[in-house]
């Protein structure tokens, strides 16, 4: 493993005890509302300190981007961008699916990323140029060349309402051309299954960096693409995101097109 990554995962583990730990009383935790429907924990907080402990330890240069600290000298040539705990709302109901996220960038290029799931104790990792791996296996993107047999993860937005209608409009086109679709919960896991070919693609409107930065990489890496609804590179800034295996992809985009709004389309990057 590549010693950075091998820093990056201790970091994800570290985290993961904190957070099983927590979810054995969940009931007792202090929770604050960020905006509507928008939950934050003590634990999110504690799993990003115990990540940022160890990766400012191991480089105190590098820059970092967390979800729930913000942003620190991310003009630096490797910045770190950190989600400690993604799905949180389901972490708070018990609901066992969530997941660690942690990604490098390195002068501008995703290089290296760690998806974490401590329930399943599912290790999914990659460093560009690598391979994408789950615990010690390497993974790869479905095969799958139809939409129409596809199985398609997406998130529903609970949050902010502003693209409700045109996503109902996305999803019912979906529910038709797909064998089906799923709303885990927790966006960097959603990911990583389309990486490990549980899935067949994924589409989301409005996730943020930390969301999705890892299981870009590892998306990339397992021989799948990504995109914005266009199928063009700004993604990462507007989280607008379409995934999957190089058939089943192109079929989404083909599918998400009458439905884009001026908002939803490729902003220059
Ligand atoms: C959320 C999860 C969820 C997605 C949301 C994200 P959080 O992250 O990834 O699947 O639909 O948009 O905000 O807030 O639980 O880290
Ligand atoms: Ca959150
Ligand atoms: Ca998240
Ligand atoms: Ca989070």
């Amino acid at each position: 493993m590549h010693p950075i990554l091998i820093n990056a995962v201790k970091a994800a583990r570290r985290a993961g005890g904190i957070i099983t730990r927590a979810s054995q009383d969940v009931g007792s935790l202090k929770v604050r509302s960020k905006t509507y429907n928008d939950f934050v924990s003590e634990v999110d907080h504690a799993a990003e300190a115990a990540i940022l402990d160890v990766l400012k330890d191991a480089y105190p240069t590098h820059g970092f981007i967390g979800e729930e600290t913000g942003n620190d000298n991310i003009d630096a040539e490797n910045v770190w961008i950190i989600d400690p705990l993604d799905g949180t709302t389901n972490f708070l109901h018990g609901f066992p699916q969530y997941s660690i996220s942690i990604a490098l960038m390195q002068q501008g290029q995703l290089t290296q990323a760690v998806v974490y799931d401590p329930n399943r104790n599912d290790l999914f990792t990659a460093t560009r140029g690598r391979g994408a791996f789950l615990n010690d296996k390497r993974i790869r993107v479905s095969n799958r060349a139809k939409l129409q047999e596809s199985i398609i993860g997406t998130g529903f937005p609970f949050r902010d309402f502003s693209h409700l209608d045109t996503y109902m409009g996305m999803f019912k086109d979906m529910v038709r051309k797909t064998s089906g679709l799923r709303r885990p919960g927790s966006a960097a896991l959603d990911l990583a299954y389309v990486a490990a070919g549980y899935f067949d693609g994924f589409w989301e409107i409005g996730l943020s960096k930390w969301d999705i930065a890892a299981g870009a990489l590892l998306i990339q890496e397992a021989g799948g693409i990504v995109g914005d609804f266009e199928g063009n590179e700004s993604w990462i800034e507007s989280g607008n995101i379409v995934a999957g295996n190089p058939k089943v992809f192109s079929q989404m985009l083909q599918t998400l097109a009458p439905h884009l709004t001026d908002s939803l389309r490729s902003k220059p990057v």
